[in-house]
């Protein structure tokens, strides 16, 4: 059975298709026109089939309100359509024109402190803003009906990261519209009061207009308020990407509509699990961020989108050939980072790999980013290595479409628990959730064991054990869905500050983890944080068993609670902190305290064991390399990344090596069963046929 979807943005204008879409984000306006003609002849030369153009271009398409220039635009459009380049056209509204923003600064964001944005920069616009949105449609419009049977469109590209500068805007469009969707949410005044908890501290409104974003405020804010403003917030993105997308629509029905996601460290303004179905196709940003886990970091923002794409193929939209200019330090990337950054994502469901951007600009606040032609032109290690990857992307032409095969285990991200577990007046200021997401993926790869990364929503039953670290907030219906995943024999693990609030993020009282205790059969009267600094050791025969941050004071435990550590030191000393309660076929697991991926480790393992979950890569390999698998079906692709700086030897009973980056021991893929040298940070794409029955679902 053929589990192909092939996106239309990769077939050529003969309808074959060539390998992955390779490219990056083009601006040529900000270069005199003979550039123009060596961009696509070196385009040509590094295998470019895609290019997102126009992303900044408002202020040179629309010089004033009533002065259009689209010359230069259909000139690139043709150029590139003449050279075999297709076009994800941009709409071009992410950053308004200086005659905009001086006829109209009520279109401007306002901070939380009542600071103006300033334009200078770029999206200076606020969401809800009903004269920037005019404004920014008449653009659309005017490109998509003059566009709309160009031959190299393939898909359209709204406006640019939403939410990057400006998801939180606090001015009184903003007021207005958080009213509106308020309103929406609880029908009623009552609702409202209800739900945020205003007997508390004298808030109780007694009309809708008295109610406000969160703005700077004498002590901490409603946190009903703050949870809300967030989700409002993202949905006020979410409604303007529809309402440019709906106008594409109706221009162009057939050209498929995407906008760039930022799944991506921090970045957690935008609910993405909710924007994915808004799309035609999902695209992500990404740029690593330096420390002991970036290259893992990648690995989990690529494995969620896939998810956000539910398995199918997506677009990585932009990402980086070096370094960026955006962090404290830039660093330039190592040999063999440009090609295994790029195909993790491609591992990951990827099926096209674009970067920011094609030529490096001379001016302006991006010229220290690189770019796929750096400022030191074609004859650079950069272009070369862009090139040499633009050839292994053409070689990978038989995943084109493939799937993502479906781990057995898997680890859900909700960004409701992300958001209201770090809001403040919290036991600790110092939970991360997305730390403690990333350290369990980490330790699921230091083990070689797949996990799926999932939005909550995401169907679990295929999965045997699913970790759902830090899930802050559990609705009743959450609760009732966890627990028949458990009683159907799935084995949950979660982690402390879980089960402790519902939707309005009120706790459940009773005793924590609140919503979780029954099917947990733990009851905790107390949190006992950890400063900053501060250790707890565990009773485990294991030197990297150690808690930091948070402790539970487990007061009592169902007798069918297995206790499978206690707390070795400390006032809590010989108290239970990770307990697992067999449920019929499944289990309930919990951890009371942060361990970090070295700490996790031996508990996943444990887990793992129990719930019968083993690694599908050889002991010589394990941990040392990352597999992930695409299938079409008929036959699966292996991708093996060395997560390492040193050589591994990779079985060659494993596979038909399909590509790999640069290795002298490389054998050709004619040759069966040689073990692949694989260099360090390097790639290895193996073939194999699809297993007969036991495919993971
Ligand atoms: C974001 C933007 C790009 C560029 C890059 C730089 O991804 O979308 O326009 O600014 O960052 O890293
Ligand atoms: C002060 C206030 C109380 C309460 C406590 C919390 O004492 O008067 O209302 O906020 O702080 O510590």
């Amino acid at each position: 059975m053929s589990h192909r979807t092939t996106p239309s943005w990769l077939r050529a204008p003969d309808g074959s298709t060539p390998g992955l879409a390779f490219g990056a984000d083009y601006n040529p306006d900000q270069w005199p026109r003979e550039v123009w003609d060596e961009d696509v002849a070196l385009m040509r030369a590094a295998g470019v089939t895609i290019v997102s153009l126009g992303i900044f271009s408002w202020a040179r398409i629309q010089p004033a309100l009533d002065e259009w220039d689209f010359e230069w635009l259909d000139e690139s459009m043709d150029l590139l359509h003449a050279n075999g380049i297709s076009v994800d056209l941009a709409t071009a509204t992410a950053s308004p024109p200086p005659w905009l923003a001086a006829m109209h600064p009520e279109i401007l964001p306002v901070t939380r402190t009542g600071e103006t944005l300033w334009p200078g920069a770029r999206q200076h616009w606020r969401p809800t803003s009903p004269i920037f949105r005019m404004h920014a449609l008449k653009l659309v419009t005017r490109i998509a009906e003059r566009y709309r049977d160009h031959p190299a469109l393939v898909a359209w590209h709204v406006s640019n990261e939403l939410g990057c500068h400006n998801v939180y805007d606090y001015s009184d469009d903003a007021a207005h519209a958080f009213r509106v969707w308020l309103r929406a949410r609880y029908g009623t005044i009552d609702g409202l009061n209800h739900a945020w908890g205003t007997a508390f501290w004298s808030q109780r409104y007694s009309d809708w207009e008295h109610v406000l974003p969160p703005r700077q405020a004498a002590s901490h804010p409603n946190p009903t308020q703050q949870l809300d403003f967030k989700r409002f917030s993202s949905d006020a993105l979410k409604e303007y990407l529809r309402v440019e997308r709906d106008e594409l629509r109706r221009i162009t029905p057939d050209v498929p509509v995407t906008t760039n996601f930022m799944v991506m460290g921090g970045t957690k303004g935008m609910n993405y699990a909710d924007w994915a179905a808004e799309v035609d196709f999902v695209s992500n940003d990404h740029y690593v961020i330096p420390g002991p886990q970036a290259i893992d970091e990648l690995s989990f923002s690529a494995n969620l989108t896939s998810g956000l794409a539910g398995g199918r193929p997506w677009f990585l939209m932009e990402h980086s050939t070096s370094a960026v200019n955006w962090q404290p330090v830039n660093l330039a990337k190592r040999p063999g980072e440009l090609a295994r950054d790029s195909l993790l994502h491609v591992a990951h469901g990827a099926d096209a790999v674009c970067y920011f951007q094609w030529r490096q600009s001379a001016a302006g606040a991006e010229k220290y980013h690189s770019a796929m032609v750096p400022h030191a032109g074609a004859d650079s290690e950069v272009f070369r290595s862009v090139t040499r990857l633009g050839g292994l992307l053409r070689d990978l032409a038989p995943i084109a479409g493939s799937t993502r095969a479906g781990a057995r285990a898997a680890i859900v991200f909700d960004w409701d628990s992300w958001w209201a577990s770090e809001q403040d007046s919290h036991p600790t200021s110092l939970l991360r959730y997305h730390r403690e997401a990333l350290d369990w993926y980490t330790a699921f790869l230091a083990l070689g064991v797949r996990a799926d990364v999932v939005p909550l929503a995401a169907d679990l039953s295929g999965y045997e054990l699913v970790v759902a670290p830090v899930l802050n907030v559990v609705p009743a219906a959450l609760r009732d869905r966890l627990t028949d995943y458990v009683q159907a024999g799935g084995h949950l693990v979660t982690t402390y500050f879980s089960g402790i609030v519902d939707e309005n993020d009120h706790a459940w009282l009773g005793g924590y983890p609140g919503a979780l205790r029954e099917l947990l059969g733990i009851r905790i009267e107390e949190f006992a944080p950890l400063l900053e600094g501060q250790t707890v050791r565990l009773d485990l025969d294991d030197e990297d068993a150690v808690g930091s941050l948070w402790r539970d004071r487990i007061s009592s435990v169902e007798s069918d609670v297995e206790v499978l550590a206690r707390y070795a030191e400390g006032d809590l000393a010989g108290s239970p902190a990770i307990t697992r309660r067999p449920v019929g076929e499944g289990s309930a697991a919990y951890v009371s305290t942060r361990l970090g991926p070295a700490g996790l480790q031996g508990v996943l393992a444990g887990l793992l064991a129990q719930a019968g979950v083993e690694s599908e890569l050889p002991d010589s390999v394990r941990g040392n390399v990352e597999l992930t698998v695409r299938t079409t079906g008929d036959d699966e692709f292996w991708f093996l990344v060395n997560r390492t700086d040193e050589p591994i030897a990779v079985p060659g009973e494993l596979g038909r090596v399909l590509v790999a980056t640069s290795g002298p021991a490389l054998p050709s893929a004619a040759e069966d069963a040689v073990p692949v040298e694989l260099e360090p940070r390097g790639v290895v794409v193996l073939r194999r046929g699809a297993p007969a029955s036991d495919q993971p679902n």
